[in-house]
């Protein structure tokens, strides 16, 4: 199921958005044109990625920064931890992500 979370211009290039997607808290990226989405809630001690500063693919969480890529969801110090990610479409001007299961 597809949720639109916002417009396209909401969420400019370089920068995230929180959004609620059903009962999930996402972390919405913006980079160069490009929507991704992570879970929005890190998993160290659960800060706010949206509000991370972001560099070209990765995310650095604002609490203690540890630092993600938002294409993969994947931990740059482990990559073995990835982050759960969601897919991400524009319809016209709607952001929608997909909500998963
Ligand atoms: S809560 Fe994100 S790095 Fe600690």
């Amino acid at each position: 199921m597809w949720t639109t979370v916002c417009r396209v211009d909401e969420c400019p290039p370089g920068s995230g958005k929180e959004v609620v997607v059903g009962d999930r808290l996402v972390a919405l990226f913006n980079v160069d044109g490009t929507f991704y989405a992570l879970d929005g809630v890190c998993p160290h001690q659960g800060g706010p990625l949206a509000k991370g500063a972001v560099q070209g693919c990765i995310v650095t969480c604002p609490w203690h920064g540890w630092q993600f890529d938002v294409r993969t969801g994947e931990f740059q110090l482990r990559k073995a931890l990835v982050q759960p990610t969601f897919e991400v479409r524009v319809e016209v001007e709607a952001v929608q992500v997909r909500e998963a299961g």
